[in-house]
């Protein structure tokens, strides 16, 4: 890359020229990328960008927030809340691969809707050099918003950050102000909670997989594992006070991984474990058993579904 200075204006220059007078529109998803991708386009053309935010109820803990505060900036922001649109579709869907694709469809659903609304002549993505070039040449097919392109009629598709490295979009992302974009934290999948819980996707479980992955995540930062998340895997017998409950059992899984190709369990100290344990099953009484995976990917994936 030319160096951060130079790449800044030189990108606005290029959303300039391609948007022209037009409108454009673009899916933040709070990574990194995206917000780069986002901020580098507003600066660029301001008013003539529609920043969109799906909440589709299955994120972390705070995220929503977190974007509203970070874009505060966007005048157009839109934080669109989907997230009862997202549980009536997963109602009573229980395939992991069904779960994603119906994810998946609602997001564009609910993007083209916007992007219908405000009469958007370009897409912007935040794709990056690594997400273009698989071994085979095809886009990486769990890309967050890969179908996008082909709902929508657009004119044009805009990709500022195309051939950056994530570093170096975190180094540009820095340069912009984005601190507490890159700051934050660990991989999380596209389809969100959702691939954290084994079987029907409810409140309840979104609920549980939410709360402990939080407290799993914040638990075991001092560790620096490439991923950290809990998942909600079925029912235990446990007992809470006098009685005798049958309750959800979170699994926590923290790994460390180069790519998330392959990755390690991390060997963590038995009070770590039991604080979490501890913390878990003091926040949820609906939760009466933790277990910790070791498994390392292969056999096993990080997520759970
Ligand atoms: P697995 O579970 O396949 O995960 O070992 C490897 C990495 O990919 C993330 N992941 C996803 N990301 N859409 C995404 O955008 C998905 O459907 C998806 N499934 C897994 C996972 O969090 C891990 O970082």
């Amino acid at each position: 890359m030319v160096t951060v200075d130079e790449f800044i204006p030189e990108a606005e220059a290029e959303i300039q020229d391609e948007v022209g007078d037009g409108h454009a529109i673009i899916a933040l998803s709070g990574g990194v990328d995206s917000s780069v991708a986002a901020t580098l386009a507003h600066r660029a053309i301001g008013g003539q960008l529609t920043p969109v935010y799906v909440d589709t109820g299955l994120m972390r803990k705070g995220e929503t927030e977190q974007i509203r505060e970070t874009f505060s900036f966007m005048e157009n922001l839109r934080v669109v809340e989907a997230q009862d649109r997202f549980l009536d579709a997963l109602s009573g869907v229980t395939d992991p691969e069904e779960k994603r694709e119906i994810i998946g469809a609602q997001f564009i659903r609910e993007f083209e809707t916007v992007a219908n609304e405000v009469d958007a002549d370009y897409l912007v993505q935040g794709t990056i050099y690594p997400d273009r070039i698989e071994s085979d040449g095809e886009i990486k097919s769990h890309h967050n918003v890969g179908g996008l392109p082909d709902v929508v009629d657009f004119e044009g598709i805009v990709e500022p950050v195309r051939d950056l490295y994530k570093d170096e979009v975190r180094e540009v992302a820095r340069d912009l102000g984005l601190e507490s974009i890159i700051a934050e934290r660990m991989p999380f999948p596209g389809p969100g909670l959702a691939v954290r819980i084994i079987g029907e996707v409810t409140e309840e479980k979104v609920r549980v997989a939410r709360e402990s992955t939080f407290i799993v995540e914040e638990e075991l930062e001092e560790y620096e594992p490439w991923q950290a998340l809990a998942a909600v895997i079925g029912k235990a017998t446990g007992v809470k006070g006098d009685n005798r409950v049958h309750g959800w059992i979170v699994a926590v899984r923290s790994v460390e991984s180069r790519d998330g190709m392959t990755a390690r369990a991390q060997e963590l100290d038995w009070e770590t474990l039991q604080r979490i344990q501890s913390r878990i099953t003091g926040t949820l009484d609906n939760v009466s058993r933790v277990v910790y995976d070791v498994t390392h990917k292969p056999p096993a994936t990080i997520e759970y579904e």
